[in-house]
């Protein structure tokens, strides 16, 4: 079995991390990645980005909203997870947030300001119909009614992420994902968000990180609903996936507007070494990290599961039935990709640290892995739309001149933006770019521990007040480029 280190394994180990950090002297702008372009001139201003390319911020609806006991909301598998002893790394929550339910306003004149083109925010499903199923929650719904007028009078184009992890807990009551209803909840709630905002909304991605929900909600335990069954998470693979095709479906039968895609999180994956047993460890990596998602829903198969972890192949393999697999690629119209990470391991199939850390202690800064990741995309899927509806770092812990001067968070953009610039010289259909995050937000079980925002928070008085990296991503968007540093 492949053992990988991942996401959210370091949550306890932050302050760990953040002091190893400072004593390595590891800072992003410190990093020998080498520039995507051979030939570029890495700190010049680049060529434009195409015309009507969308610059854009995106968060999810339990990371900023709070007011989770307004307007008749439902509860979802968050709020009973961040309940449980020791789950969150500063035993907080998101019942309060950047109580974006209720400054939303303020928040949309910060993207108005900032000049941006695109936002991608996710609908509370417990908001909308807090069992889960049956009768609409009208006054939930009315928030995201206010929330996408409020984009389109700003010029913001609306794009929607149908589900970002907060399930209703009465569907968990009832085996959550692991219930191949779920596919069946899943598309009847979407359906109810076509035909109430289908109108106006521009983009929909179904669900974020299928991989994640699987991962560490099911496998490792460390996200809501926290189980530790890797065959359950295998389950929760396939159920994901088909639940993504049955909303496409749903979503063509509305005959609403704009378009519609999965929201994926994908990671390259390189052997540490020259070596054949690293080789076949990285090809094993690509098979959990990406092939898991992107074959079904792009190719219509699953990929070869042999090299899995057997319990989680035996899972998947469970859960298909005649048919599915036509269901889960139903055709989409763009492909939405996170990029954090890559992946380094070795022949043992152990994961390595080859890339300087961010304070998240999961990630690896590596531009290059985002230009890897696109280029390969085009190449093995067919050249697909992508719209980049993630990508960002928290600030760094060791950084004493913090809050705002958030230099080292520029500089990521700076050269994963230079990276994503030259997969479109490369032939990339990149239609969009959405830094994660707007906001310090509630990052899950890191809690309040990390900040993400291109805009601080101060979670005593909620007062926003944007960092440098807010000021130049601007200057970015405004001039659809990026110039020199
Ligand atoms: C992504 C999640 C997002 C946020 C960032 C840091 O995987 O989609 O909600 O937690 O990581």
């Amino acid at each position: 079995m492949t053992h990988r280190v991942s996401r959210r394994q370091f949550c306890s180990a932050m302050a760990l991390t953040a002091a190893g950090m400072a004593i390595a002297g590891c800072r992003i702008g410190a990093s020998s990645t080498p520039s995507p372009s051979a030939s570029g001139t890495p700190r010049g201003a680049t060529p434009a980005f195409p015309e009507g390319f969308k610059w854009g911020v995106a968060t999810s609806a339990y990371q900023i909203e709070g007011a989770v006991n307004a307007d008749g909301r439902g509860r979802s598998i968050w709020d009973t997870f961040c309940d449980r002893a020791g789950a969150i790394a500063d035993s907080s929550s998101g019942a309060v947030a950047c109580d974006h339910y209720n400054r939303w306003e303020t928040d949309l004149d910060l993207m108005h300001t900032l000049g941006m083109g695109s936002y991608r925010f996710s609908i509370a499903w417990p908001r909308v119909l807090p069992d889960g199923r049956g009768p609409v929650n009208q006054r939930g719904l009315d928030f995201y009614d206010r929330l996408v007028d409020g984009l389109l009078a700003r010029g913001i184009s609306p794009l929607a992420t149908i589900f970002h992890w907060d399930l209703p807990q009465a569907l968990q009551d009832r085996g959550g994902w692991e219930n191949r209803d779920s596919a069946e909840w899943f598309a009847d709630y979407a359906m109810v968000l076509f035909t109430a905002l289908g109108d106006r909304v521009d983009g929909w991605l179904t669900i974020n990180e299928a991989k994640i929900i699987a991962q560490q909600g099911y496998q490792y335990g460390r996200m809501a609903p926290g189980k530790t069954d890797a065959r359950a998470a295998g389950v929760v693979v396939h159920h994901l996936n088909l639940a993504h095709g049955r909303a496409v479906t749903a979503f063509r039968a509305a005959e609403v507007q704009g378009g519609i895609g999965p929201c994926l999180q994908l990671a390259p994956c390189y052997p540490a070494d020259q070596s054949e047993e690293a080789a076949a460890a990285a090809r094993t990596a690509d098979v959990t990290e990406n092939a898991l998602y992107l074959d079904p829903l792009l190719k219509g198969r699953y990929p070869g599961l042999s090299k899995l972890d057997s319990q989680l192949a035996a899972g998947i393999r469970a859960a298909v039935r005649d048919g599915d697999l036509t269901a889960v690629s139903a055709p989409v119209d763009f492909l939405g990709v996170n990029y954090y990470t890559p992946v380094v391991v070795d022949g043992h199939g152990q994961s390595l640290q080859r890339h300087p850390l961010s304070a998240a202690g999961w990630q690896q800064i590596y531009p290059r892995g985002l230009y890897d990741i696109l280029t390969r995309i085009q190449r093995d899927y067919a050249s697909p739309e992508i719209v980049i509806t993630e990508n960002g770092v928290p600030d760094d812990a060791s950084d004493s001149s913090l809050p705002i001067s958030d230099h080292a968070r520029l500089d990521f953009f700076d050269q994963h933006l230079r990276a994503v610039h030259q997969a479109i010289a490369d032939r990339c259909r990149i239609t969009g770019y959405h830094a994660w995050s707007l906001l310090d937000n509630f990052e899950w079980s890191a809690g309040y521990t990390q900040r993400w925002g291109l805009v601080r928070v101060d979670f005593g008085t909620l007062q926003r007040t944007p960092k440098a990296s807010a000021s130049w991503y601007s200057t970015v968007a405004r001039s659809n480029q990026v110039g020199p540093k």
